[in-house]
């Protein structure tokens, strides 16, 4: 092990789920880890922790521990970043834990049923994966690995504009159109944006995302300071320095992605631009596509998505990545689910790490729950077996909760299996 792999492995002690189970490793090494240094004992002690295989993962931090030990620092640190001291995205994950679950007996659950369907769409699970940005800074399959995973599980993939592999491989990946999403971020041009959601109706994607909560990019300095840590030149893969403090080049960005390969760049002084109203009818008079709004937070804007005619609303801020709200999304689909009053249905993501987010997600009224980090920790560990797994586990702890809790569809679990701690 490199004294780099050995660094890396501490940082990671520091932080891991992992860390209780040093103890048992150590005293099985006991003979072998006292002749070592004792950052080499350290390490070689996680490293006994980690799992080899997919298979043997028991929950997304299984396969969270292993991509953190796969994925560059710089990337690993960009993907675990949220802004400003990261505490919103903490909360995303806390905050599920204040709700609890109202678990109700004399119901028969012998049979359990996930299915789901949405926008058209039949789905085994209301388990969606997040739109998700470069997903080859974690594996060299990329999207077209988690494409492959969500194919053989039967989950709706929404690629991100901002994806490393093109939008036809992708498609190509998933089969069934209908089970992949298409979000778009637009540039400030709207020509560019109307080129880039004509290519994804001309590949028979359904349903466009348009992402609200990014109008400018959220104060990441997780992200900078671990690109900092890292050795290597950013510049070599991507011309310019997404790790510095500087804008970066919008040019320079928006060419490393293939979806917009070949488009009239020149006039784009922004990769990003707010989503108004305006903006959103301009869309609507071009395409067929359905759309969906991410980023709401608020019963006003579900509102104003009810309103004018959006067809989904998706909870979401973003992983914590943008306002450093210190509110958790959790917290926020409540009142989105009162405005939207049954009239459109409500995709929810943020912190969601085990079946029982999940069902409580579904309890408070979402349609879908998505997950965004933690297809990166399962494609940096395993590639797209990686992602099938945290698919499969996620489900079985979902399916398992429903079976526990009296809820043998997911139109069975109401607001009454949950409650405010
Ligand atoms: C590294 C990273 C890249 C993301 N890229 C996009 C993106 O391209 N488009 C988008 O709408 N959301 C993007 N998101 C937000 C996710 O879709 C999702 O809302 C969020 O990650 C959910 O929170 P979670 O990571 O705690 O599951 C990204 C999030 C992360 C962490």
């Amino acid at each position: 092990m490199s004294d780099h792999q050995r660094r890396r492995f501490l940082q990671f002690l520091l932080a891991s789920p992992v860390l209780p189970l040093l103890g048992a490793c150590r005293d099985k090494s006991s003979s072998l880890a006292s002749s070592l240094p004792a950052d080499a004992r350290a390490a070689d002690a996680i490293e006994q922790a980690l799992i080899s295989s997919p298979q043997d993962a028991l929950d997304l931090f299984d396969l969270a521990a292993v991509g953190e030990r796969n994925i560059p620092p710089a990337h690993w640190g960009s993907l675990m970043s949220g802004s400003d001291d990261d505490r919103t995205m903490q909360l995303n994950s806390e905050a599920f834990a204040r709700l609890q679950i109202r678990a109700r007996r004399f119901v028969d659950t012998s049979k359990v049923d996930a299915s789901i369907e949405l926008l058209g769409s039949k789905l085994t699970s209301p388990i969606v994966l997040s739109p998700l940005s470069g997903q080859e800074a974690y594996h060299p399959e990329g999207e077209v690995g988690t494409a492959t995973a969500a194919r053989k599980r039967g989950h709706l993939m929404t690629l991100s504009s901002f994806a490393s592999r093109s939008l036809a491989s992708v498609a190509d990946a998933i089969g069934d159109r209908s089970k992949l999403w298409f979000q778009c971020y637009p540039t400030d041009q709207l020509a560019v944006a109307l080129d880039v959601i004509k290519r994804a109706e001309d590949l028979g994607i359904k349903t466009l995302i348009l992402t609200a909560d990014m109008p400018a990019r959220g104060n990441r300095i997780s992200l900078i300071r671990s690109a900092r840590k890292d050795p290597r030149p950013c510049e070599s893969c991507h011309g310019d320095n997404p790790g510095s403090t500087k804008p970066r080049n919008p040019q320079v960005f928006l060419r490393s992605f293939p979806m917009y390969e070949g488009l009239e760049l020149g006039q784009v002084t922004s990769f990003l631009r707010p989503i108004t109203l305006d903006f959103i009818g301009k869309v609507r008079a071009a395409t067929r596509m359905k759309i969906a709004v991410k980023g709401i937070v608020t019963a006003e804007d579900a509102r104003i998505c009810v309103d004018h005619g959006i067809d989904a609303v998706w909870v979401s801020n973003h992983g914590g990545r943008q306002e450093n709200s210190g509110v958790a999304t959790i917290e926020t689909l409540q009142e989105v689910v009162t405005a939207v009053a049954g009239k459109l249905p409500i995709v929810f993501d943020g912190g969601v790490r085990r079946g029982t987010d999940v069902f409580k997600a579904l309890a408070l009224g979402a349609t879908a729950v998505g997950i965004g980090r933690p297809q990166a920790w399962a494609l940096g560990a395993f590639g797209a077996a990686g992602v099938e797994r945290a698919l499969e586990l996620l489900q079985l702890e979902l399916t398992k909760t429903m079976q526990i809790v009296g809820t043998p569809s997911i139109a069975a679990i109401t607001p009454a299996h949950v409650r405010w701690r």
